[in-house]
């Protein structure tokens, strides 16, 4: 049986222009084939791996610079110290318009002088409040600037709770890094961090269809970006 097997194999190779080839030669040829089948069969399952490292793990590192805040603030001190809550510091204006991060003034009645050992307020402190400098922070949810976002309408028309769309910044000890993709310039919070778009929570992304997902869901907005041309003003002023 294995003869006959190896004749059909035997005849299939290149012509051999003499009988004179030994058994030997015969298996040899059986064996390159075989390793250079088996080769190219690695070959791809390193090129494979090797482009799955590159895109899922390589190409979102170098695609986000990683940015430190100014300084470290921490949210879940500072809650004890207000009497306001998180509205101590985040503002609605007396038109209705969210004033956002606070600026230094509403830090100063606290903060003329460096208190406690504290390096962050030692940083704050020395670099801002006694130059009377403003802290560039970074806003990890900032929209592109043809974006029109209404925090009125969500947080005291919607009644929604900062921490739907946030996540759980106000009580954190710690702000994290800011990732800043480097093509568009647009925080990471926006596309998320999951390259396959798997999303657990609200908070993890915020696209236009995540926006545009949750109000389909409201009827009475007519913001979901199926719903026609006009819709596209609701969002894009
Ligand atoms: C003592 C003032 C203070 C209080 C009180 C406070 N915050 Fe903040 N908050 C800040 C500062 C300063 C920043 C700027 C850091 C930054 O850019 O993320 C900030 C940033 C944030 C951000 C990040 C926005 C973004 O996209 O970058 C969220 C969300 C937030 N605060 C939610 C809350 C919530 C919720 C509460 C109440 C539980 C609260 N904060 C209470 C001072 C305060
Ligand atoms: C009601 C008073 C009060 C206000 C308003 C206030 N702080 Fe503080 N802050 C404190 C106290 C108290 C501490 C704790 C001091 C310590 O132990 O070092 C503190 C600590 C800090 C620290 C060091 C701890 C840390 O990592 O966060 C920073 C930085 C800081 N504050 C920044 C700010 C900024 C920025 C604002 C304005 C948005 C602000 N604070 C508003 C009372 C206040
Ligand atoms: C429906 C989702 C949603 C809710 C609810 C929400 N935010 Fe925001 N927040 C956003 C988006 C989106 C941005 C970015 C807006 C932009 O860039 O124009 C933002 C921006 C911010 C900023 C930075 C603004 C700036 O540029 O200075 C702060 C601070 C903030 N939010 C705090 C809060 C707090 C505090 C609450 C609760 C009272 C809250 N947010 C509720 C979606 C939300
Ligand atoms: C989890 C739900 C949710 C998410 C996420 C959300 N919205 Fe909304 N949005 C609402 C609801 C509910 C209202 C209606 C509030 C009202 O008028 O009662 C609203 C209203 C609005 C309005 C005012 C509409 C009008 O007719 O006046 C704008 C603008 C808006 N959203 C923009 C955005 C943008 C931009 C995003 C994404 C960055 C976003 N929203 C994300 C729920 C959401
Ligand atoms: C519910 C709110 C909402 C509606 C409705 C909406 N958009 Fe958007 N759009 C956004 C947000 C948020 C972004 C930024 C995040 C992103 O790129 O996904 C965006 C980004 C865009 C961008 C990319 C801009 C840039 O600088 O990257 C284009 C183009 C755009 N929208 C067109 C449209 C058109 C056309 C419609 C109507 C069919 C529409 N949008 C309706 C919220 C909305």
């Amino acid at each position: 049986m294995s003869q006959v097997y190896d004749n059909i194999e035997y005849n299939n190779t290149e012509p051999i222009s003499d009988g004179l080839e030994t058994s030997s030669d015969k298996s040899d040829n059986n064996l390159k084939r075989e390793f250079q089948s088996g080769s190219v069969t690695l070959f791809f399952i390193i090129g494979l791996a090797v482009s799955l490292i590159i895109g899922w793990i390589i190409f979102p590192k170098l695609l986000y610079s990683r940015k430190k805040q100014p300084v470290d603030f921490n949210h879940a001190i500072h809650a004890e110290q207000v009497s306001n809550g998180c509205d101590s510091c985040h503002i609605f204006r007396e038109d209705g318009s969210f004033a956002g991060v606070p600026k230094l003034a509403q830090c100063t009645e606290c903060h003329q002088e460096v208190q406690g050992d504290n390096p962050n307020e030692k940083i704050f402190v020395e670099e801002y409040v006694l130059k009377g400098k403003e802290v560039p922070w970074l806003i990890y949810l900032k929209q592109p600037e043809c974006v029109f976002f209404s925090h009125a309408a969500h947080v005291k028309k919607a009644k929604m709770q900062c921490a739907a769309c946030h996540g759980p910044i106000g009580e954190s000890t710690s702000l994290k890094i800011y990732e800043q993709n480097r093509i568009t310039g647009y925080s990471r919070d926006i596309w998320g961090k999951n390259i396959a778009g798997i999303k657990e929570n609200l908070w993890d992304r915020m696209k236009m269809d995540d926006c545009a997902n949750c109000h389909e869901k409201h009827v009475g907005i007519k913001s979901s970006v199926q719903t026609g041309k006009e819709a596209c003003f609701v969002c894009h002023k």
